[in-house]
């Protein structure tokens, strides 16, 4: 699995990965025999946070992220979702403003953005 890869700081090791995509509440993309994207969610106090949403980078640019998106918020079983999102990371800040979420607070250079599942 890729995480690491994607996010080297914070990336889940590649049997905690399986556990999360297999087991706990999270979502892939396939074109074929390849992953294209992930997600993972965790819903806690109501609200669904989506602690991981990544397209390989073989595969950005072609609205795998929008679709994965669309998933993802039919997926979630709560009103509201919310994710971080680091403030230089632009192409994923264009996805979500695009997609409506909207910025709701900050974190150490990030900002929270939340939306809700249904509209
Ligand atoms: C952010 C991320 C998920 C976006 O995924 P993606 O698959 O590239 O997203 P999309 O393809 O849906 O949209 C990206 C661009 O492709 C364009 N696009 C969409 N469908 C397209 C198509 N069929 N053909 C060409 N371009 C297309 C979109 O218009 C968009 O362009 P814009 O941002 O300039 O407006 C991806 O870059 C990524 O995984 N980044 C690293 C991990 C990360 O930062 N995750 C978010 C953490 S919060």
């Amino acid at each position: 699995m890729e995480d690491r890869r994607i996010f080297p700081e914070e990336g889940f090791p590649e049997g905690q990965m399986k556990v999360e995509l297999h087991v706990g509440s999270g979502g892939s993309i396939w074109i074929g025999d390849e992953m294209a994207g992930y997600y993972i969610l965790r819903e806690h106090d109501g609200i669904t946070d989506m602690i991981r949403f990544a397209v390989l980078p073989e595969f950005r640019s072609r609205g795998v992220g929008r679709f994965m998106l669309a998933c993802a918020l039919q997926h979630a079983t709560t009103e509201r979702i919310v994710l971080h999102v680091k403030k230089t990371n632009r192409s994923a800040l264009r996805l979500y403003t695009r997609e409506n979420f909207q910025i709701c607070g900050e974190i150490l250079g990030s900002w929270v953005m939340c939306r809700t599942t249904s509209e």
